[in-house]
């Protein structure tokens, strides 16, 4: 199989690593992406990672993704709770579409209950730390190849 994943985080996962690694873990998003990419690449994928703490850059991203991207993978940070336009955005992509946590925003605090992308992506992978992304790519590969 081949063509292009869009990978998307949102804000301040730019500081993974240093913020609160009790919860997220010690890696840095760049390792997480590095993973991602030679997860992908194995699979004949190639991978185009985005982060910001903006959210409108996330939905131009999604956009742009309609022209470019098999697939997107989804972290959006604390957006996931509050984020009706980034929802609507993913909405109109017609790709496969992960969301994915490292922590289990299930058994968080309550505000992290909500999910704003969940009723618009094909499933979501939570709570695994690293292994969440490793899982997120599997999900991709086998319903793009099942699609
Ligand atoms: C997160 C969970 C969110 O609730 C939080 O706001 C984040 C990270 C995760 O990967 O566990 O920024 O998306």
């Amino acid at each position: 199989m081949s063509g292009e994943i869009l990978l998307l985080s949102g804000p301040n996962l730019d500081l993974l690593g240093e913020r609160s690694p009790e919860i997220y873990g010690a890696s840095s998003l760049d390792e997480h992406v590095a993973r991602f990419r030679e997860l992908a690449g194995a699979a004949g994928y190639e991978v185009r990672a985005l982060q910001s703490n903006f959210e409108g850059d996330l939905i131009e991203a999604v956009h742009e993704a309609r022209e470019k991207d098999v697939a997107i993978v989804i972290n959006a940070g604390a957006l996931t709770h509050s984020s009706w336009a980034l929802r609507d955005a993913l909405a109109i992509f017609e790709g496969v579409k992960i969301e994915v946590h490292l922590s289990n925003p299930a058994a968080r605090e309550p505000f992290r209950h909500v999910s704003t992308l969940a009723s618009v992506v094909n499933g979501s992978i939570a709570g695994f730390g690293a292994l969440s992304y490793d899982l997120a790519f599997e999900a991709v590969r086998r319903l793009l190849e099942t699609s």
